[in-house]
């Protein structure tokens, strides 16, 4: 077993990462992450408020399969490619969508890098970095091949608007004409909206945002918004009788979404 001791926004991501160990064992015709299963039975934790925080692993399971087809078809419409995966904590991505091509890259900051360099083997063409999303530096170490997707899943709700202003602009100048697939909390949810294994590791959600024109608008204006996934066409993949909550206005105003963005290319002079 190995000992594992987060707290704040590092330690949440020991609770998706057991959202989706459990929808594997629960859903495995929907989700297969048999490295998340894996992982939650070596790492000495306490999961007793992740297994018990329906509201955070559902949404967390549904993100995934929202997240995996879009990087899935990403990757199928661009051989070769690079991702990014930004804040990337345990996720295993790579093995649920890689196509035997693509060059990947895990970040997230030292502490959780340390924790995932001695729980998860290396593989050819998966590279890790240590860094804060952040810091200007951390383009230096993407090796680019192809055209780029950047995944930032679970981690803007951490971030303040100037962070995700920093974060954006980072993305923006080091990879131009790249893709950005981007989760937002919606303000609603993000304000009055309580995830009890969040609350839990001492995280607290600081950032919301209704669309990816308003994201662009305010926090990326290097960025043009393509589409809006909402959070539940996956609610539907998992749970069919959902589509009655999700019809009603109000949960539209709580929903999470996935922001589909490209880089433009600065304007020349
Ligand atoms: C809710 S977890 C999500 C992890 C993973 N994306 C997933 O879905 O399982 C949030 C992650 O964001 C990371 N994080 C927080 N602040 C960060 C920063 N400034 N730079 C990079 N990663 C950060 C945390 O360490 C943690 O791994």
């Amino acid at each position: 077993m190995e000992k594992v001791e987060l707290t704040g926004v590092p330690e949440t991501m020991l609770q998706t990462l057991h959202a989706r160990a459990q929808y594997t064992l629960s859903h495995p015709q929907l989700l297969s992450d048999p490295q998340a299963v894996e992982l939650v039975s070596r790492i000495d934790y306490d999961f007793t408020a992740a297994r018990s925080d329906q509201l955070m692993s559902f949404g967390t399971a549904a993100r995934t399969l929202l997240f995996d087809d879009l990087v899935r078809d990403f990757i199928a419409r661009h051989p070769g490619c690079t991702v990014v995966n930004v804040g990337c904590g345990l996720d295993t991505r790579f093995h649920r969508v890689d196509d035997g091509k693509t060059r990947w890259y895990d970040l997230d900051l030292p502490q959780v890098i340390d924790v995932r360099r001695r729980l998860i083997a290396p593989v050819d063409r998966v590279r890790t970095i240590a860094a804060s999303a952040m810091d200007p530096r951390w383009p230096g170490e993407v090796e680019v091949t192809g055209e780029v997707l950047v995944v930032v899943e679970g981690l803007t709700m951490y971030l303040s608007s100037d962070d995700l202003r920093i974060l954006m602009g980072i993305i923006h100048d080091s990879f131009p004409g790249a893709t950005a697939l981007v989760e937002v909390m919606a303000p609603l949810f993000q304000r009055f909206g309580r995830e009890k294994s969040v609350v839990r590791s001492g995280a607290r959600f600081t950032y919301g945002c209704r669309n990816g024109k308003e994201f662009c608008r305010t926090v990326a204006p290097g960025f043009r918004a393509e589409r809006d996934v909402r959070l539940s066409e996956g609610m539907r993949r998992i749970q069919p009788r959902s589509w009655l909550i999700t019809w009603f206005p109000l949960f539209r105003m709580i929903e999470q979404k996935i922001l589909v963005l490209t880089a433009r290319p600065p304007a020349d002079g």
